[in-house]
């Protein structure tokens, strides 16, 4: 079988993470795909002299990258909307497959990518780009696709998560602890869209338009943050017996959907109250199979670069079948008209 060619831009903590990846696990790959996996360009404008990248080629010039013809998916992981941005179209417009971790990317451009992507005949995957290495994408696309999801409930953002878990656990201020999440890898390039409950909106809106079928409106998430919160505060909930998280919220109302992102209270002796460091879970109730809960690493090299390469395997199992084994992008057609409203973030 023809190897199949990858591209993989930005080589920070999950471009390296994936390289390392596919590599490590190449035998167990090649074997599930029937395809060898070779990557032949990364793009990158620093080096990493930690990685094996021998007989790959090596470029700053990431649009030129996406062009390429030894290319048959890029993998996008540079962050950012701008540059990413820009190479995502490109490599879309150049009839290449795209998996990206780039949640703030599909978040705020998901519509005009999603559609440019259908126009092309190409696949855009994303399952990292939500709660790491936990399989949410294909559980709401695949998974759950014979229920009506009524809402979903989670813990998105793994910084966050881990911040208040030490300031509970281990009495840790709230900036040393951000400081050792920013250091393992975890926080975004900008740390305030983790603690100010950016990330996790972005994250929620891709879940709900997966969940409810509805375009992607980041800017109707209800967005709160954990900044405001005081070691005090962690002390009183669990005095009263409850712990606070960060939740990214979805529900089905009769007045619309509502999409929100705060912290809240939640009784100690529930599942989700012990979700404990950069884990991640997400609780979906839907009318079939009741309620279902997700958990595992939700950022760092490992589980984000688990979920690149799982979209990788995907979109090379389902190489020359077209129309059978491919699930579309998101649950709704990009020119369609939705008619459920979405309440008001204000
Ligand atoms: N900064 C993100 C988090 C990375 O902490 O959850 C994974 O999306």
């Amino acid at each position: 079988m023809k190897p199949v060619k990858l591209a993989i831009l930005g080589l920070g903590t999950v471009g390296g993470g994936a390289v390392r990846l596919l590599q490590d696990n190449a035998a167990e790959i090649a074997r599930r795909t029937g395809h060898e996996i070779q990557i032949t360009h990364v793009g990158s404008r620093r080096a990493r002299p930690d990685l094996s990248l021998e007989g790959i080629k090596l470029s700053d010039d990431l649009l030129d990258i996406a062009k390429q013809d030894d290319v048959d998916i890029v993998v996008e992981v540079i962050g950012g909307t701008t540059l990413a941005h820009d190479v995502v179209m490109t490599a879309i417009q150049h009839g290449k497959h795209v998996v990206t971790a780039n949640k703030a990317l599909l978040a705020e451009y998901g519509n005009e990518i999603f559609q440019a992507a259908e126009a092309a005949g190409v696949y855009v995957a994303f399952e990292a780009a939500v709660a790491g290495g936990i399989p949410i994408i294909k559980v709401l696309r695949e998974g759950l696709s014979a229920n009506r999801i009524e809402w979903l409930a989670g813990i998105i953002n793994g910084t966050g998560n881990f911040i208040l878990t030490e300031m509970r656990e281990k009495g840790r201020a709230f900036e040393d602890v951000l400081a050792e999440a920013q250091a393992l890898g975890y926080a975004e390039a900008d740390p305030t869209f983790d603690v100010e409950g950016i990330d996790a909106a972005h994250k929620l809106t891709l879940l709900a338009s997966l969940a409810f079928g509805i375009p992607l409106q980041f800017e109707k998430v209800y967005t709160e943050g954990i900044t405001k919160l005081t070691a005090e505060d962690v002390t009183y909930a669990e005095e009263l017996g409850y712990r606070i998280k960060h939740l990214g919220i979805a529900k089905r109302t009769d007045a619309g959907i509502e999409l929100r992102v705060h912290p809240t209270l939640i009784p100690e002796n529930r599942l989700i109250a012990n979700v404990n460091g950069v884990k991640n879970a997400v609780l979906v109730q839907s009318n079939a199979v009741g309620s279902t809960l997700y958990y595992g690493s939700g950022a760092g090299a490992g589980p984000t670069a688990s979920a690149i390469v799982a979209d990788v395997v995907d979109l090379v199992r389902n190489f020359g079948n077209e129309g059978t084994g491919r699930v579309p992008h998101l649950a709704f057609q990009p020119d369609a008209l939705h008619n459920t409203p979405i309440l008001n973030a204000d």
